[in-house]
C-alpha cells in the first residue's frame, strides 16, 4: 500500500526530472544554434574576402578614393602594368609626356610623366598639379585620378579624353566640328575656368590657357586641361607678381611679359586669344591668307567697328542663322583681349556674354596703333577705353 506522502515524492522527483531535462534540451539547442551561426559567419566572410579577391578589394579601394576625389599615390609598376610599358604616346609637351593607359577594371586613363632638367623644377610642376587638379572637381575640368612620385618615375593620373585636344580639330586636317559644336565647345572651356577662378575655395589661375589645353571627351564634350602652370592663388591676395615669363606666346596676356601684376584677367585673355581660333578655324598668325586677315583678330575688330561681317562670314563659311550668335562670339573675344587686365571681363561675365544672358556693348579697340593700319581710326561707340566690369555686377 502506498502512503500519500511517497506519491507527492515521487511527483517532485518527475517534475524535477522535467525541468531538469528541459534545461540541458534547451543548452543543448543553444549551443548547436551558437555553432551554426559561427560556422555560417565564417563561412559568408569566406565568400567575400577570399585571398584570390584580394586584387579586387585593392580594385574596390581605388574606386572608393575616386569617389571620394582624393587623388590615389600609385606605384610605378601599377603604371607599367596600366599602360603596357607605356606603350601608346598620345603627345607630349613642355613638361612631360602622356600615355594611354587602362587599369584592370576597365578604366582609361592618361598618364602624363614629368621630365626636366632638374628635379626642382619637376617637383614643383608636381606639387602644383597635385595639390590644385587634386582640390577641383568641375564638368570643364579634366579629373586627376591620382599621381606617382618615385626616383625612377613622377607622373599624373588623369582621366582618358577620348577625343584629345581641340587644336587638332582647329588646325588639322579634321575639321568636322560644325559651328554649334564649336560654340559649346567655346561655352564650357568659359565654364570651367570660371569656377577656377569665381567658384574654387582658392583662386586658381590657370596660366597656359590655349587649344592644346582643352581636351575633348568622346562626345566632344571639352575639359580644361593642364594645370601645370597653375598656381594656388588665395582669393583675399590677388596680384600674384610673376618672377619669369608663363604661358604660351599668342596667348599670354601683354603684362605676363611685363613686369606688372598679373592676375586672374591673364586668363581672360588667352581665352579671347582661344576664341578668335575657334570663331576662325585657323591659328590667329596665318600666312597663306591676303595680308588683311593674316592676324585674325584685328581682322575681326575691323569687321566688328564697321558693322560689317559678310566678307568674314564668308572666308570662314558660316550660315546667315548663325549671325547674331557669331557677332557674339566676336564682341565677346574682342573684349577679353583688352589690353588693361581690369578692362577685360570676368569669365563668368563672359560665360553670360557667349550664351546671349547679357547685352554687349561694343567693346574698344584693344589693338596698339602698330598693329592697325594707318587709316583705320577706332570707334569706340562711347565706350571708354577705361571701362572696367565689376565682376560683382553678374547681371
Ligand atoms: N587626359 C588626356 N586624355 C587624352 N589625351 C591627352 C590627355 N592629356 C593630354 N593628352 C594629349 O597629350 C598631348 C600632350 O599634352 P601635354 O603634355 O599637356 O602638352 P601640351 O598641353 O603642351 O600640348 C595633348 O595635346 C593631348 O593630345
Ligand atoms: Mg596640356
Amino acid at each position: 500500500m502506498s502512503s500519500p506522502s511517497t506519491g507527492a515524492t515521487d511527483d517532485y522527483s518527475t517534475t524535477e526530472h522535467f525541468i531538469t531535462a528541459a534545461v540541458f534540451i534547451g543548452i543543448y539547442v543553444s549551443i548547436f544554434v551558437y555553432v551554426w551561426r559561427v560556422r555560417s559567419q565564417i563561412q559568408s566572410s569566406k565568400d567575400v574576402c577570399p585571398d584570390s579577391q584580394f586584387s579586387t578589394l585593392t580594385m574596390d579601394k581605388f574606386l572608393d578614393d575616386m569617389e571620394r576625389e582624393k587623388p590615389i599615390r600609385f606605384t610605378s609598376q601599377q603604371l607599367w602594368i596600366a599602360t603596357d610599358n607605356f606603350a601608346n604616346l598620345l603627345g607630349s609637351g613642355g613638361f612631360g609626356a602622356v600615355y594611354k593607359g587602362m587599369f584592370s577594371n576597365g578604366t582609361m586613363v592618361a598618364v602624363k610623366v614629368l621630365y626636366g632638367s632638374s628635379d626642382k623644377r619637376i617637383e614643383e610642376q608636381f606639387m602644383a598639379e597635385v595639390s590644385t587638379i587634386g582640390r577641383v572637381h568641375h564638368f570643364n575640368l579634366v579629373r586627376l585620378y591620382g599621381f606617382c612620385f618615385e626616383q625612377n618615375l613622377r607622373a599624373l593620373v588623369y582621366e582618358y579624353m577620348e577625343n584629345g585636344s581641340l587644336d587638332k580639330f582647329l588646325f588639322g586636317e579634321d575639321k568636322k566640328l560644325g559651328f554649334q559644336q564649336l560654340r559649346s565647345i567655346a561655352v564650357g572651356t568659359a565654364k570651367g575656368i570660371a569656377y577656377l577662378h569665381e567658384e574654387c575655395q582658392h583662386r586658381i589661375i590657370h596660366y597656359d590657357i590655349k587649344p592644346g589645353n582643352v581636351l575633348l571627351d568622346a562626345k566632344f564634350l571639352p575639359k580644361v586641361a593642364d594645370f601645370g602652370l597653375a598656381k594656388l592663388c588665395n582669393r583675399e591676395n590677388t596680384h600674384v607678381t610673376m618672377t619669369g615669363g608663363r604661358g604660351t606666346p599668342g596667348y599670354a596676356a601683354p603684362e605676363l611679359w611685363a613686369p606688372f601684376a598679373v592676375t586672374h584677367k591673364c586668363d581672360v585673355y588667352s581665352f579671347g586669344m582661344l576664341l578668335f581660333e575657334i570663331i576662325g578655324k585657323r591659328r590667329n598668325l596665318a600666312r597663306n591668307v591676303p595680308e588683311s586677315q593674316e592676324w585674325f583678330p584685328t581682322w575681326v575688330w575691323k569687321m566688328v567697328e564697321t558693322g560689317n561681317s559678310v566678307e568674314l562670314m564668308m572666308v570662314c563659311g558660316f550660315e546667315d542663322k548663325d549671325k547674331d550668335k557669331i557677332e557674339r562670339m566676336m564682341k565677346t573675344a574682342l573684349w577679353c583681349v583688352q589690353h588693361r587686365p581690369e578692362s577685360r571681363p570676368s569669365m563668368s561675365i563672359v560665360v553670360k556674354m557667349l550664351e546671349g544672358a547679357l547685352e554687349i556693348p561694343t567693346p574698344p579697340n584693344p589693338f596698339p596703333a602698330y598693329l592697325m593700319e594707318s587709316n583705320v581710326v577706332p570707334n569706340n561707340n562711347n565706350i571708354s577705353s577705361s571701362t572696367t566690369w565689376n565682376d560683382t555686377s553678374l547681371l
